[in-house]
């Protein structure tokens, strides 16, 4: 039978992941963390010290054995056989995730994977293109949003739940200069597909957000 495919697009702290998760376990689909995927290569850059050195670090892409297994509603990451879940959430990631991810190469690579894990599933992928490039023939495409304030709360709450020491404001511009560098890159730049319904979700719980997503996704099938 047909697969069907959900996209969910949207900047940093829009809930995308959350949502994602809610919806995959509702619908008992697959659910892909795209961005997970381009925080295990960065780490890995960052781990070899290759980071600066595009070349080495596409050349290293090509050669990384990376698996997702999504259990417990935790996307568990491996690279050649070594867990780095715990690893790939970081300030220090954080801060070069947006730089790796504009590589072509490295994106290239990544598409390829995405593409791969869709082709016999029904699937919930989100990230910044996955409805713009990764699956442009998805059937429903969510453009999820949040006001930037209301994104650096819900994450640097993330943070404090997590005992991991970083302030507000230092939440609050990371986030937007993933933003900034994620919509202005040449090459598949985080935007709302022309045909993806817009969500803002602004003062939503994430009870609220779920069963307004259900409710379009339901009219959009
Ligand atoms: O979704 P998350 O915030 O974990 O993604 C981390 C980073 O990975 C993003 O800021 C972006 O630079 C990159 N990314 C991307 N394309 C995707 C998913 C994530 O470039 N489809």
């Amino acid at each position: 039978s047909k697969k069907i495919i959900i996209a969910i697009d949207g900047p940093a702290g829009s809930g995308k992941s959350t949502a994602a998760k809610n919806l995959a376990r509702k619908l008992n689909f697959t659910y892909l963390d795209t961005g997970a995927m381009y925080r295990a290569i960065t780490y890995c850059a960052l781990q070899r010290g290759i980071a600066d050195d595009y070349d080495a670090v596409v050349e290293m892409t090509r050669n990384l054995d990376l698996k997702l297994r999504f259990e417990n509603g935790v996307t568990r990451v491996f690279v050649n056989g070594e867990e780095i879940t715990d690893k790939i959430r970081t300030a220090e990631v954080n801060s070069k995730v947006s730089e790796i991810s504009a590589i072509p190469g490295v994106r290239e690579e990544m598409v390829k994977l995405q593409r791969a894990i869709g082709k016999d599933c029904n699937l919930i992928a989100e990230g910044r293109d996955i409805a713009t490039v990764v699956f442009p023939d998805a059937d429903v495409k969510i453009y999820l949003t949040a006001s930037l304030d209301e994104r650096a709360r819900r994450r640097f709450k993330e943070y404090q739940e997590g005992s991991v020491n970083i302030s507000f404001d230092d939440v609050k511009a990371n986030l937007a200069k993933r933003d900034e560098i994620d919509s202005g890159r040449d090459v598949a730049p985080l935007k709302k597909a022309e045909d993806a319904l817009e969500i803002d979700n602004t003062g939503l719980t994430p009870d609220d957000d779920l069963e307004l997503l259900i409710k379009k996704i339901e009219a959009a099938l």
